[in-house]
């Protein structure tokens, strides 16, 4: 190809890097958050400072592709068929602001609406997730994933799984009815007409939530109302990982990146088709 997909994979980890670097030396006045949509919305300078360096950094190297990110996107702009970064400086800015170690920078490379290169860093454990489409995806560079816990019991019906979701920001609305019915039909009792999971996991961030996954830390994650730069990184980990990620709204296996509900199931030993089964009710209980 002519993309350079491995000197893509290592410019992004140095970038990641440095940012990591950014997070945790903020002092307390970058912290000072500020809203943006509604008053759970928020974004700190830390955030727009270390976006800023990202595109600076990019746009110097690679001049001629396009750039998606949180803090420089403007509404109408939409991720292309072109080489396009995407960018999310922080992802966890609400636990940035409150000192809950879970954020990190998520760094992606799109080629026509697909990511095939994606890299995670989570500064506070010094955790890096990547994966290059078709190499597989790898924790701390080393570690190819899945983990395997003795433990990890075989993924089997939607009851026995645990499952991560998150609140994300939207609290009014259709995306916010979508999140609370969709909650209660995970995790309600049978007679209540839910699935009654194991449980369900908020993390807090959208990337980290696909590298749980990919991980096999746990067995589903599910989330109405990310962007295409909460995702794009942990999609492709994730796959490479053996997971799958698809619309969350049924019928929908042909996902686009920036379609805004996901529902994403990790690998398996039955594979697809066992993945399909999981997906399958998952659809069928939510419809
Ligand atoms: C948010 C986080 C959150 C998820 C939201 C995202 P941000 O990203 O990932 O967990 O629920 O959908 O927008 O604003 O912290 O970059």
């Amino acid at each position: 190809s002519e993309y350079d997909l491995q000197q893509i994979h290592d410019d992004l980890i140095a970038i990641a890097k440095e940012a990591g670097k950014m997070m945790l030396a903020a002092k307390p006045s970058a912290l000072t958050s500020g809203s943006k949509n509604n008053s759970a919305d928020l974004v700190t300078e830390t955030d727009q400072a270390i976006e800023q360096v990202v595109l600076g950094t990019l746009k110097a190297k690679y001049p001629t592709y396009s750039f998606l990110g949180e803090e420089t996107y403007v509404p109408g702009m939409r991720l292309t068929d072109a080489p396009t970064f995407v960018c999310d400086p922080i992802d966890g800015t609400v636990n940035f602001v409150h000192g809950f170690p879970n954020f990190c920078i998520s760094l992606a490379f799109t080629l026509k609406r697909k990511p095939l290169v994606g890299v995670i860093y989570h500064p506070s454990h010094n955790s890096l997730y990547t994966a290059i489409t078709g190499r597989g995806s790898y924790h701390n560079l080393t570690t190819r994933l899945p983990f395997t816990h003795p433990y990890l019991a075989p993924l089997s019906t939607l009851s026995r799984s645990l499952c991560a979701v998150e609140w994300g920001s939207d609290r009014s609305g259709t995306n916010w009815e979508c999140k609370y019915n969709t909650f209660r039909t995970l995790a309600g009792a049978p007679s209540e007409g839910g699935k009654m999971v194991h449980s369900l996991r908020s993390m807090g961030s959208a990337a980290l939530s696909f590298c749980a996954v990919a991980k096999g830390e746990v067995d589903l994650y599910w989330e109405g109302g990310c962007w295409a730069w909460d995702v794009a990184a942990g999609w492709v980990i994730l796959e490479e990982a053996g997971g799958v990620v698809v619309d969350a709204n049924p019928g929908g296996w042909d996902i686009a990146v920036d379609g805004r509900r996901y529902f994403a199931v990790r690998g398996c030993e039955g594979g697809r088709e066992q993945q399909k089964a999981i997906i399958e009710e998952f659809w069928t209980a939510v419809k």
